[in-house]
């Protein structure tokens, strides 16, 4: 199975430029599967609420996941995708990501832990964390940015039975990528975090956002399959072996699933 990334800067505010590089990019390279940064459309830093109402969408029916289903049903592949997504229903906006195959719409994830200003802008996500299976029988999860800062995210993917977890993110603190290693291993599962790079200052009020790329695919054991410099925009494409995320077992003895002692985790579920 092949698995992808692109990584780029996106232009705050141009969701057709944005749309257009990223069919650009996809548009010669072969793979199953797909990830795209946190926001990929819209760019990261708002200024306004006014701001997050117009680049935000409906998932299905908006214009980025119509154009990304039409490019997942050209190039035969699975995509996953973060943007702003606006829900009528309950007039709330959410930091989110959409799953599109060739098929069409196939699923849509809204990030549960938001970060820093994000808290301004977006309503905290509801939807529990998204496990979709893919026409070949691989089942992915999704996870956007900050939600690796708290174990459970990926250990809920895993228990629900993501075999790769797709990651988009913008990341401006130096640990994820490192972090997800140990994500990977100790969940045994495959993940794909796809980061942007470049800066962004909207205006005085904010501070620079400096991104910091080096998106990658780790293994089930923790190993970096591909990683990206801190600056270059750049496709890359690797292969993984998602059989090797079913099993769970270390030895005869231990099982990373069957071994927990949630009986001892009490004070993780506060009632
Ligand atoms: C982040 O969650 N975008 C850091």
């Amino acid at each position: 199975m092949r698995v992808g990334v692109f990584q780029f800067a996106p232009v705050f505010g141009a969701i057709e430029t944005n749309l257009k590089r990223v069919e650009e990019a996809l548009s010669q390279v072969e793979a199953d599967l797909f990830v795209l940064p946190e926001l990929f459309n819209s760019g990261y830093q708002f200024a306004s609420q006014e701001e997050v109402a117009q680049l935000s969408e409906e998932i299905p029916g908006g214009l980025t996941t119509e154009r990304l289903s039409r490019l997942a049903a050209d190039r035969k592949m699975v995509i996953v995708a973060g943007m702003p997504e606006y829900d009528p229903a309950q007039d709330k906006y959410y930091n989110a990501a959409v799953v599109v195959g060739p098929n069409g719409y196939m699923g849509k994830y809204r990030k549960i832990h938001l970060y820093y200003k994000e808290n301004l802008w977006f309503s905290l996500g509801d939807s529990g964390f998204l496990v979709v299976e893919m026409a070949s029988g691989v089942r992915i999860g999704v996870m956007i940015c900050f939600d690796w800062f708290f174990p459970e995210s990926a250990r809920s993917l895993a228990l629900q039975g993501a075999q790769i977890i797709c990651h988009p993110t913008n990341l401006v603190l130096p640990y994820c990528q490192q972090a997800m290693l140990t994500r990977s291993l100790e969940n045994a599962v495959i993940s794909i975090t796809a980061n942007r790079v470049g800066k962004e200052q909207r205006d005085k009020d904010n501070e620079e956002l400096a991104f910091t790329g080096q998106s990658q695919v780790v293994d089930v054991q923790g190993r970096v399959l591909l990683r990206l410099s801190e600056t270059e925009e750049r496709v890359a494409v690797v292969e993984v072996d998602p059989a090797s995320a079913l099993e769970k077992k270390l030895n005869v003895y231990n099982h990373l699933f069957n071994n927990r002692r949630p009986e001892h985790y009490r004070s993780m579920f506060p009632k």
